[in-house]
């Protein structure tokens, strides 16, 4: 049940997985340990700080696997609810592979469970999120694109009194298109590639205002917005519109799609919304249940934005009370199955997580986010860039009950699908004139798949 072409991996020089593995991954553990060196010059008692010194130890550790390409070992039982998944699969594929010769996207998330173990198996620390303060401080860095949307769209969103049915459609399409756009290019912002991004390219990075959108949109690659409304605009005559979005990076993008999703449920397109989170610290930026309480509590009760007015406060207090209560209603609802904290592929998800399949099969539309759902859902091969997006997700389009996906995926990595039948040629132009175009997070996706009625 796999794709016939073959995955990345570390020691594929060609590829980003080399770079991920030799120098960025080494880097990442490096600053995690930097902050939580900084945790232990604080105010604790003996034994807490103790505790912390044996997690800082068992980083070092892990930083002498990593750099000397070390075997896999099984990860220990510390109670997570991955951990059978995680040594089942161990057991499986991965007996005496090391981590440049395991698959990139297995030994990646492998190095982050690894890392997560560091303080799951500690006394004290055991929730302790070594990414929580660069999330922290990138979002308080991007305030000019947090005020332009939460100035925007404060107000509930209301359509003239005097539209007819067609001009209300249309103004909803329009704004539809728009808003998936931001929530697309929010994921342009991802923290394991910004180490050290000055403000200034953050703000080039997060502008939203609508020329911009006409503009960035020619760098949609494979562009299904247009099916994707199609799609949305049916919602509301289903019996209740639920929508889930499979998250990806905590801060900017999240509030982005929160926006998103504030649109879709004052519109009456969707009812329920429902979020998928991790259950810990994970490829840096990802959204955990801190950072998702952490966002509208910020925004209601926070001083993250020193410099913004009181008019523009206001306006972020709106929405995130707004937010909050959504959450109380039940129209939000945030989850964190642990699936989503594996190294398997969603090629895998109807065998290994049922239940999860099910789940999503009840939904209405599921939304992946981000560089990792994406090459998760493409099984992270070598697939040619015209691979139409359904072949490209294998079980995700084609078993009973697979519902209607869509993935917002600005292009960060190595695997890209569903760029046509010329795609092949495209990506080759690509590659002689951009060399970096598949890591840039310049260019996007956003790809449509049907799925199949169960
Ligand atoms: O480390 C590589 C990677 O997995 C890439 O896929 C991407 O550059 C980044 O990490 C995560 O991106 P995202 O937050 O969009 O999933
Ligand atoms: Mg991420």
């Amino acid at each position: 049940n796999n794709p016939p072409w073959p995955a990345y991996r570390g020691y594929h020089e060609y590829s980003f997985a080399h770079a991920t593995m030799q120098s960025r991954l080494p880097t990442i553990l490096g600053k995690a340990i930097e902050d939580t060196i900084r945790t232990l010059n604080g105010q604790y008692s003996q034994e807490r700080i103790t505790d912390l010194v044996q997690c800082i130890d068992r980083m070092g550790d892990l930083m002498t696997d990593l750099s000397g390409n070390a075997k896999l070992r099984p990860i220990l039982d510390d109670d997570e609810a991955d951990v059978a998944l995680w040594n089942k699969e161990i057991a499986k594929f991965f007996q005496g592979k090391d981590f440049m010769n395991a698959p990139w996207l297995f030994a990646e998330a492998y190095k982050y469970r690894r890392l997560h173990e560091c303080f799951s198996i500690s006394k004290f620390w055991k929730d302790y999120d070594v990414f929580y303060r660069q999330k922290c401080d990138t979002f308080s860095r991007s305030a000019d694109a947090v005020f332009e949307l939460s100035t925007r769209f404060a107000k509930p969103f209301s359509l003239s009194a005097n539209f007819t049915p067609e001009e209300k459609l249309e103004s909803e399409r329009l704004m539809f298109l728009e808003l998936t756009q931001v929530c697309l290019w929010g994921n342009s912002t991802d923290l394991s590639l910004l180490i050290n991004m000055t403000e200034e390219q953050i703000k080039s990075l997060q502008s939203t205002g609508g020329d911009h959108l006409a503009a960035t949109e020619k760098n949609i690659l494979g562009n299904d917005l247009n099916r994707l409304w199609d799609h949305v605009k049916t919602l509301r005559e289903r019996t209740g519109g639920r929508v889930d979005f499979v998250l990806d990076n905590a801060g900017f993008e999240l509030y982005c799609d929160c926006v998103y999703a504030d649109f879709l449920i004052q519109s009456g397109l969707a009812t329920q919304i429902r979020f998928h989170g991790k259950r810990y610290p994970w490829f840096v930026s990802d959204v955990t249940k801190q950072d998702w309480e952490w966002l509208p509590n910020i925004m209601v009760y926070g001083q993250l934005f020193p410099n913004a007015s009181d008019a523009e406060l206001e306006t972020l207090h709106r929405l995130g009370t707004r937010w909050k209560q959504y959450e109380k209603e039940g129209k939000w609802v945030y989850e964190q199955h642990p699936f989503w904290c594996t190294g398997y592929t969603f090629w895998d998800l109807h065998n290994e997580a049922p239940d999860l399949f099910l789940h999503l099969s009840r939904s209405d539309l599921v939304i992946f986010k981000g560089d990792l759902n994406h090459r998760k859902l493409t099984y992270d091969c070598a697939a040619p860039a015209s691979t139409p997006f359904d072949v490209a997700i294998g079980p995700m389009s084609n078993s009973a009950g697979a519902p209607v996906v869509v993935s917002l995926r600005t292009i960060k990595s190595d695997v890209v699908v569903g760029l046509g039948p010329d795609g092949d040629k495209v990506a080759e132009e690509l590659d002689k004139s951009e060399p970096g175009w598949k890591i840039s997070g310049k260019y996007a996706v956003v790809l449509l798949s049907e799925g199949r009625p169960g």
